[in-house]
């Protein structure tokens, strides 16, 4: 029985090779910006009111028109094929199973058609754009036929941020099979197996099928990294919405500045957000920025935010801090590494449970309900 995500977490950090769990969990540089995000919900205190009739509470929201279970997506993260075979695919199916979107990721292992055909749940893209523009304009048209609903555009991934642990060892896609490596995977033969059940190392199929290139790794690796383009403005944004019909959320901004940057170009909504501390190590922890962008906003645009989240009641702080919803990062991939769909599963689950007792001792009936009038 593994009552919390960071049992996941542990169980996780086993079953993967070093390098993968270190690919999955680590922040750039010294960890400073992650270690803020993990710390700032911790920061929030409630203020809970008594002897509210709380046998029925409704934990679910509107967002962009549909009903979704809890204040909370899946949220996109790349090259999931390192911790479970077709990883993108059992996410897609999980977050369905639990009444959640699922947003696929630029950088994702499996293609946009292989999710649709798995989930027939609410689906959005995660967009990277390439300086040839034609490959994001295919991804969009793709996810558009597919019956994605939303786009989220990240912005705060024009370079890769230094992730030490990844030059330590040895990690860059291709994976180069070096001895350091294979020592490193001899050591998880579970994991083994499993990755060699799958169509070999993990690719980054979506942008190859969208740039037309063939199954060349080292080409696919350079058009994600060294192909991004750094040209990108917030005019950029009206091509962007010419190209895609739904929702368009920029994702990646940390300013009250920048919010209303977002909201003036044209956009439905925005992601608070820090990558999870992957980027930019000095950079100030989402959860925090949350309040004043919210004032600045004045609910003219749907606010997500992310970075730590790791309980239920971490969505219902972010609700009464002036975000509609939290995307979740890491917390499903411990799920999905340490036992696959189940295992995701389970960490949906437990997300709930916990928001659901949240919302009961807070003595709130409604996750629509939750304002700063609920904390102290
Ligand atoms: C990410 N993230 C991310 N974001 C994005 O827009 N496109 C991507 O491809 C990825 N890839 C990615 C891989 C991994 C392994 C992680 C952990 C994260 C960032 C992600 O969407 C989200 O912003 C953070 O993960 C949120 O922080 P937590 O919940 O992981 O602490």
């Amino acid at each position: 029985m593994l009552p919390a995500v960071k049992d996941y977490r542990a169980l996780a950090r086993r079953r993967l090779a070093r390098f993968a769990f270190d690919y999955l969990e680590g922040g750039a540089e010294d960890g400073q910006a992650m270690a803020r995000n993990l710390a700032s919900w911790g920061r929030v205190t409630f203020q809970p009111r008594a002897l509210v009739d709380v046998s029925e509470v409704d934990a679910g929201i509107d967002l962009f028109g549909r009903r979704q279970a809890l204040p909370a997506l899946v949220g996109p993260t790349g090259l999931n094929g390192l911790y479970w075979p077709r990883a993108e695919e059992v996410l897609a199916r999980a977050a369905h199973a639990a009444g959640l979107p699922f947003v696929l990721s630029t950088a994702s292992t499996s293609l946009i058609e292989e999710v649709r055909a798995a989930s027939a749940g609410d689906l959005w893209l995660q967009l990277y754009v390439q300086k040839d523009r034609r490959i994001a304009e295919s991804m969009m048209a793709r996810a558009q036929a597919a019956g994605f609903s939303a786009l989220m555009l990240t912005v705060d991934t024009m370079v890769h941020g230094k992730r030490d642990h990844d030059i330590r060892n040895g990690f860059r896609m291709p994976i180069p099979w070096t001895p350091r490596l294979l020592a490193d995977l001899l050591a998880h033969p579970r994991w083994c197996l499993r990755m060699l059940r799958q169509r070999g190392s993990p690719q980054l199929v979506n942008l190859a099928r969208s740039s037309g290139m063939a199954a060349d790794l080292q080409q696919q690796a350079a058009v994600m990294s060294r192909q991004m383009d750094m040209a990108l403005t917030w005019d950029d944004l009206a091509w962007v919405r010419r190209h895609w019909r739904g929702p368009v959320l920029v994702k990646g901004l940390l300013t009250a500045r920048d919010a209303v940057q977002a909201l003036n170009a044209g956009a439905d909504g925005i992601v608070v957000s820090n990558h999870g501390g992957r980027q930019l190590d000095g950079a100030p922890s989402p959860l925090e920025q949350l309040p004043g962008i919210a004032d600045a906003l004045r609910g003219k645009m749907r606010i997500l935010v992310d970075g730590g989240v790791r309980r239920g009641s971490d969505l219902a702080k972010a609700r009464a801090l002036g975000a509609d919803a939290v995307l979740l990062g890491r917390a499903p991939l411990y799920g999905l590494a340490a036992r696959g769909p189940q295992g995701v599963a389970k960490v949906l689950d437990i997300l709930r449970g916990e928001f659901e007792t949240t919302l009961r001792l807070l003595g709130a009936t409604r996750a629509a309900g939750l304002d700063a009038s609920y904390l102290a």
